[in-house]
């Protein structure tokens, strides 16, 4: 059997990673300014990682949710007190998209309605439900199509009202920082004006922060920098630090019914300890303080640099905006500099590095990317 084809691949094959370095099978060191797609938080094969989920598949690698799990009671603790939502109730499941999914199916058991509001340029995931609020018509296969969408403006407040006014929304779905969509930071008063309309409707505001949460932005999660207080929250990608674990954040507001939600292999035993590793060490190393530190300094430098469009970003979550397609700019860097980074579209970089990148290994890359500019 061969692999279905869907990725277009670099012909590198990564075997091992520290920190914020990966190897290739040829022994090839490469900084890696990409974290696997923002899910590396506190760095490839973290000791407290591994020991964690060693000494655990060891003791106990699964067992099923119809017992009660005192790892995932941990988790839900040392997340609430972390992120500043302690009031929260905690759902595990084992992606972003799954995440946002049962989000959705929340909102909708909550208040009956049907119509999702989500922004353009939006990705919120690859299944049923989370495709058909992505703004992307290519991944949308026609069984997805079902209508339920309404794509507006970010930013377009008026426009959130209108279609709220006419009584068939059930959610407000919005990225707290768009990754996909070229790392696009929402306007905190629009956040804040969103926050109001949805209160004052019944309808729901999901922040998805997939992949600006956990750290990256400089706050634990993206919004918290508009001061808002969402109704519910999706997280995967970092928490897991590639252990795969989606997590849905849900207000007070809502009334947990037995059977509603369920998933076979959300919150298992090895998730837990993956995620409360994830945690325990951006307390203990301080890694907020690091990425807001690091960051800023890689705004800095990036900003200095002629020929970039634009530098956008918060925290370690940043987008370098070309004239022009960066596709060689990002294959030079792997090849000849050996740094991998993201991309978003055609014309923009992204960095999503380890929460954990010092200052020297990010001023390595300012050289090496310089390098590759001429
Ligand atoms: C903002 C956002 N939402 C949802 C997803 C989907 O997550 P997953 O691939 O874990 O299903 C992603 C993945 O890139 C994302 O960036």
């Amino acid at each position: 059997m061969k692999l279905y084809d869907v990725y277009p691949l670099f012909d590198v094959n990564i075997v091992k990673g520290e920190g914020c370095k990966v190897w290739d099978d040829k022994g090839t060191e490469y900084l890696d300014l990409y974290g696997g797609h923002a899910v590396i938080s506190i760095g490839h094969a973290h000791p407290k990682y591994v020991e964690k989920i060693s000494n655990q598949v060891a003791t106990l690698g699964f067992y099923s949710n119809s017992v009660i799990n005192t790892l995932q009671q941990n988790v839900a603790e040392q997340l609430g007190r972390i992120s500043g939502y302690e009031d929260y109730n905690l759902f595990f499941i084992n992606s972003g998209a799954e995440a946002n999914e049962n989000a959705l199916k929340l909102s909708s058991f909550k208040n009956g309605k049907k119509r999702v509001i989500a922004f353009k340029k939006a990705f919120h995931g690859r299944t049923s439900l989370a495709v058909e609020i992505t703004d992307n018509p290519k991944i949308i296969a026609p069984i997805n199509a079902n209508g339920h969408t309404t794509y507006l403006q970010l930013g377009d407040i008026e426009g959130v009202r209108a279609e709220i006014e006419k009584g068939d929304v059930t959610a407000v779905i919005i990225e707290g920082i768009q990754g996909v969509g070229g790392v696009v930071i929402p306007d905190s008063e629009f956040l804040q004006q969103l926050q109001e309309i949805c209160n004052a409707t019944d309808t729901t505001l999901i922040l998805d922060e997939i992949q600006s949460g956990c750290g990256r932005s400089g706050k634990f999660f993206a919004h918290q920098w508009a001061g808002i207080k969402p109704d519910i929250i999706t997280q995967a990608k970092g928490i897991g630090n590639g252990f795969p674990i989606g997590v849905v954040l849900i207000s007070p507001k809502f009334q947990a019914v037995y059977g509603e939600l369920g998933t076979t292999f959300g919150g298992n035993h090895l998730a837990c300890v993956a995620a409360a590793a994830v945690l325990e060490v951006m307390e203990e190393e301080n890694l907020l303080e690091n990425v807001n530190r690091v960051g800023e300094y890689l705004m800095e430098e990036l900003n200095k640099i002629d020929g970039i469009k634009e530098v956008r970003g918060r925290g370690l979550m940043i987008g370098i905006e070309f004239e022009e397609p960066i596709k060689e700019i990002r294959r030079r860097l792997l090849f000849e500099e050996h740094v991998f980074t993201g991309v978003s579209g055609t014309n923009v970089i992204r960095l999503l590095p380890p929460l954990t990148l010092t200052m020297e290994q990010a001023s390595d890359f300012m050289e090496r990317f310089k390098r590759v500019l001429g």
